[in-house]
């Protein structure tokens, strides 16, 4: 036989050979994150990764990396369409480049409470949103919760003339930035993993985050004053790359849907507990104080910030601002 021909013949033997050792290896799911492990979103990671390695077992794998150990979000959404990673659960408030109308949920005042929240989710609007960034190759897969923000700094905020001349790390959201620049705010967008240093070396005076965020990240060991403003939600999208979504064969994607379902139910009722367990928890550290604004209080922080929706209807869209707003009539 000719030597070229047998040549031939060994590399196909090797394609071959090469292809069936892929087609046996499970799919990887890499799932990129933030937040610590005992958070709602690193619980809700954790759970969809075991039920993944027991239902699909053989077939699908998933590893988890929390505290930006692989990205920080802002890198994330790169790292998903370059196939770095394969899911990720961003907060709400770090979409603007790819989708401005998911600054709805930064909006100041306009969610009243997590379940007004959920009802927006869950309209027409809401479940449209999830797919408003197939255009660039983002699928949006659920929403998962954290809760209301809380804002801290170095010394007690009970009306908003308090927070004037301070700066504050906000999550790189335009919404917020401008929130706070009515306040006299410098706001500057940091991510989630330097906050504690730029609190601890001055850099910032004053924070806002979800309670499990900021017991988390110890926040409570260098703030002493909190107030209690839930003046709007901290929540995430999971989001994966269409690419890898589609082609994933029918059954595996149809048993992740159902998967990711039931994580999603128990990683929203996770979050209400936690938001009241860890609260509890930064209001019995050392030293600490919450402020629970009165009404009268909080309608003066509401004057404040709510002027800004006017700004942001352009970009957010009136149909979307008015669908959230409506849902919290919708009782
Ligand atoms: C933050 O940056 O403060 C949060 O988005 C972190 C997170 O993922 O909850």
């Amino acid at each position: 036989m000719p030597i070229g021909r047998t040549l031939l013949g060994v590399l196909c033997l090797l394609a071959v050979s090469i292809t069936s050792v892929h087609a046996d290896e499970p799919i990887l799911i890499r799932f990129s994150h933030v937040v610590g492990e005992n958070t709602p979103k690193g619980k809700g990671a954790e759970m969809f990764k075991q039920k993944v390695n027991e239902r699909l077992a053989g077939r699908v794998k998933v590893e988890i990396y929390p505290r930006s150990l692989k990205f920080n979000d802002n890198e994330v959404f790169m790292a998903l369409l370059f196939g770095d990673v394969e899911m990720a659960a961003p907060s709400l408030s770090k979409f603007r480049g790819y989708a401005p109308a998911l600054e709805v949920f930064d909006l100041p005042f306009l969610f009243d409470d997590v379940d007004h929240v959920h009802r927006f989710q869950h309209s027409d609007i809401g479940q449209q949103l999830l797919q408003t960034m197939l255009p660039v190759g983002i699928e949006g897969l659920a929403y998962w919760d954290n809760g209301m923000r809380a804002i801290s700094a170095n010394k007690p905020l009970r009306v908003p003339p308090d927070a004037d001349g301070l700066v504050f790390r906000i999550e790189p959201s335009t919404v917020i930035q401008q929130q706070y620049t009515e306040l006299g705010v410098v706001a500057v967008p940091m991510p989630f993993s330097q906050v504690y240093d730029a609190i601890r070396t001055g850099v910032v005076d004053g924070q806002e985050n979800s309670w499990s965020n900021i017991y988390s990240r110890d926040i409570h060991a260098l703030h002493k004053n909190f107030t209690e403003l839930d003046h709007s939600f901290q929540g995430y999208m999971v989001i994966t790359s269409q690419d890898f979504w589609e082609d994933l064969p029918d059954d595996i994607r149809s048993e992740l849907t159902a998967i990711l379902a039931e994580v999603t139910e128990e990683v929203n009722r996770m979050a209400a507990e936690q938001s009241e367990s860890d609260r509890q928890k930064v209001a019995a550290a050392e030293g600490v104080e919450i402020l629970e604004p009165s009404p009268s209080d909080v309608q003066l922080w509401r004057d404040a910030m709510t002027p800004i929706w006017d700004q942001f209807q352009p970009e957010i869209g009136a149909a979307v601002i008015d669908a959230a707003v409506a849902a919290g009539n919708a009782q």
